[in-house]
């Protein structure tokens, strides 16, 4: 046996019915919120992601696959969804058309991470990105996108933590202040957070190894260093954000993984012990220079992505399951090679007709057929040998009930379809019985 790469993991049938329920709880969102789904490549050429000669984010530097095709082409498997969307939105300057682009996608990204319980090498992620505004209040609106999520997924202990990193002028000031604060401390820092130094002080504060330094904790707090511009600015989606309901904390040492981001910057932290590290479910922030720094026009944007698996994670923490159990219409029990011919010709007609169905191919015994047809939740048994076909008949079990019938074998279709209409007036389904 060959087995998995190592933190990759297989989606079994048992589950897919959990990720397609949150797959349609994430469209249903954004459609209220009027997001467009984009689909990008999983690969793109190396330069969407290794850009920045002094981009310092594990992220980049550590953790993404890069290989060369068999043109010698430099090729990255993507690590995140954002720089693709934003090459794609350059690429196709879907900016033309629209002055603000909305934008959703859910896919795999590919990091070269130390696997655990909630981290993975494939991962999916559900992004959103907003391209085209530097509005405040399309950063309230994501975080109130994400928020919905969490609400329609049930999950509860969620914590929002927000900052701004501010504009240009104002992070440069704070930069200064930082590289003169921390070069006090030279000694004491980890070698990530020594080359950090030099290329990005700002992402000192985001070090897990430092962090709980005397030293670190009193370093100075990027708020005092905000321009009136970025402070106005940061207020303004905070009062938002007060204004829809929002609960939130600010974190004045959150500067987020990515090199990117200006002004806006937020995480979505679940409270579930098991989680360990890995308890930031969602993310994002604003990001005013990425389209003009992968050759775009002067586009501000701001967006956000989950991590699918830490949703689906902390839903099953929190004791619930998104989908119902799988249930199917009949389970036909068809006893000799005739009966079968016959199943798998009427299994058609109620297909077509928009019934679900499922036999046994197997051959097996009349009680390991009413086993099977147990085990995938059939609402009606059919049972038919060949005595029955030459009365042309069969025994139909409803198995909700345990009421049996004997009917032709021509009316099974309109016979389930019938009663399933009867229970729906009754439970307000629709026509196939389902709610
Ligand atoms: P990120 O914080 O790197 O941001 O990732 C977003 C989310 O993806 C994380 O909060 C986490 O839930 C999930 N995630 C990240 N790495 C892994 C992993 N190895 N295994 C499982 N889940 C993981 C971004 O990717 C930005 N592109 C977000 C963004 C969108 N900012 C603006 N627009």
């Amino acid at each position: 046996m060959i087995p998995k790469p190592k933190g990759t993991y297989d989606v079994l049938p048992n589950e897919s019915r959990e990720w397609e329920k949150l797959e349609d709880t994430i469209r249903k969102i954004c459609k209220l919120y009027n997001y467009k789904e984009i689909r990008t490549p999983i690969f793109e050429s190396s330069l969407v992601f290794h850009r920045d000669q002094n981009d310092t984010s594990d992220m980049v530097t550590k953790e993404t696959y890069d290989f060369k095709d068999r043109s010698d082409r430099g090729i990255t498997l993507r690590p995140e969804g954002t720089a693709g969307v934003v090459r794609a939105y350059i690429e196709n300057k879907l900016y033309v058309d629209n002055p603000v682009n909305k934008l959703f996608y859910m896919g795999p990204m590919f990091r070269y991470e130390r696997p655990q319980k909630g981290r993975n090498r494939q991962f999916n992620q559900f992004g959103v990105e907003a391209l085209g505004s530097d509005s405040p209040f399309i950063d309230a609106e994501v975080i109130a996108l994400g928020a919905s999520l969490i609400r329609a997924l049930g999950l509860k202990d969620v914590t929002v933590k927000i900052n701004s990193l501010g504009d240009e002028e104002s992070r440069s000031k704070y930069k200064e202040v930082l590289v003169n604060y921390f070069s006090n401390y030279q000694d004491c820092l980890c070698e990530d957070c020594k080359n950090r130094l030099v290329k990005n002080p700002l992402r000192i504060l985001d070090c897990k190894v430092d962090r709980d330094q005397e030293f670190f904790k009193k370093a100075p707090k990027i708020n005092d260093y905000l321009n009136d511009l970025s402070k106005n600015r940061f207020n303004t989606v905070l009062k938002t954000l007060d204004s829809m309901n929002l609960k939130y904390v600010v974190d004045d040492n959150l500067v987020r993984g990515l090199d990117y981001y200006c002004h806006t910057v937020f995480e979505l932290e679940v409270d579930i012990p098991e989680f360990g590290a890995q308890n930031v479910i969602g993310a994002g922030g604003r990001y005013d220079k990425l389209v003009s720094d992968l050759g775009g026009p002067e586009t501000k944007g701001v967006g956000m992505a989950f991590g699918m698996e830490r949703l689906l994670l902390a839903t099953a923490f929190g004791g619930k399951k998104l989908a119902k159990e799988d249930s199917i219409h009949a389970y036909f029990i068809a006893l000799g090679e005739k009966a079968e011919a016959m199943a798998i010709k009427i299994m058609n007609i109620c297909r077509i007709g928009g019934l679900s169905c499922e036999m046994d191919f197997l051959n097996g015994s009349l009680k390991s057929q009413f086993k099977k047809a147990d085990k995938n939740n059939a609402k009606f048994t059919i049972i038919f040998g060949e005595n029955e076909l030459e009365t042309g008949t069969c025994n139909i079990k409803d198995n909700q009930t345990d009421e049996q019938e004997t009917i032709e074998l021509i009316s099974v279709y309109n016979y389930i379809l019938d009663k399933l209409n009867k229970a729906s007036l009754c439970n307000g389904c629709n026509v196939k019985g389902e709610k």
